[in-house]
């Protein structure tokens, strides 16, 4: 998987993306993270890639001009890929939206900075934005990492264990069962004996309905939207009988 950053911001991407499982992955060539900066495609002597916003009113705004030039020039007019602009009024970043996006071959990622972007980077340069959530940040270079990240685990390859992300919270539509590791008795808290009982039919069992009650518990809302087979249907509503939620 390639991905174009385009960043007025590149020096805040290495201590990350040169680290640990991302580190690895493009070390095994199967991520490739190209940072540009788009300050390299300012026409004017001083490089300046923002203005002040027509009409008036406080911050500045991110020019049209260098950020189409780094695209274009850098990507070529048939590459066909998604550019993606980074933003608080993209559609929310998901799981499922890591994995449709984890589909393509290349990605273009677009950071926004300053109060925003010339609204023609939006209408004929980006064909899809996107947003970490419902709050506002200083700019799109933590979203783009977040998106990196997310999208590059989901590859084949890049985690160690092949069906590493097969059980992750949201990827079952539903949260992740607990975890213990070594040692048995912590502080005198134990680890459940269904996980140190070998028997691999009962911790599947435990773990799904661990993964019911917590989802139930923390997040109800995504219960609507999970594939729940029928023991899990009897299961949680045996749940809700013994300790209603309302
Ligand atoms: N830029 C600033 N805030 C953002 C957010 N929440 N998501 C994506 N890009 C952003």
């Amino acid at each position: 998987m390639e991905f174009d950053v385009f960043t007025l911001l590149p020096e805040v991407f290495p201590p990350y993306l040169e680290s640990s499982i991302l580190q690895r992955a493009r070390e095994r060539g199967l991520i490739d993270i190209r940072l540009h900066n788009i300050r390299d495609w300012a026409s004017d002597k001083h490089h300046v890639t923002d203005d002040e916003p027509y009409g008036g009113g406080g911050g500045m705004v991110m020019k049209a001009g260098p950020v189409f030039a780094a695209v274009e020039s850098t990507l070529g007019p048939e590459a066909g890929c998604p550019v993606i602009l980074l933003t608080p009024q993209g559609r929310v970043f998901s799981q499922k939206v890591a994995a449709e996006l984890a589909a393509h071959p290349r990605l273009a990622l677009v950071c926004g900075r300053y109060e925003g972007v010339d609204e023609r980077i939006r209408e004929h340069l980006v064909t899809d934005e996107i947003s970490i959530g419902d709050y506002v940040l200083t700019g799109g270079e933590l979203p783009a990492m977040i998106l990196i990240d997310a999208v590059s685990r989901l590859l084949p390859g890049v985690l160690g264990d092949p069906g590493g992300a097969a059980d992750d919270s949201h990827a079952t539509g539903l949260l992740e069962y607990p975890h213990y590791t070594r040692p048995p008795e912590f502080r005198g808290w134990k680890v459940p004996d269904v996980l140190v009982s070998g028997n691999h039919a009962k911790i599947e069992k435990w773990r799904r309905e661990q993964s019911l009650l917590r989802t139930l518990k923390r997040r109800p809302d995504l219960l609507a939207n999970a594939p729940l087979s029928e023991k899990d249907q009897k299961y949680l509503k045996k749940l809700n009988e013994s300790e209603p939620t309302s």
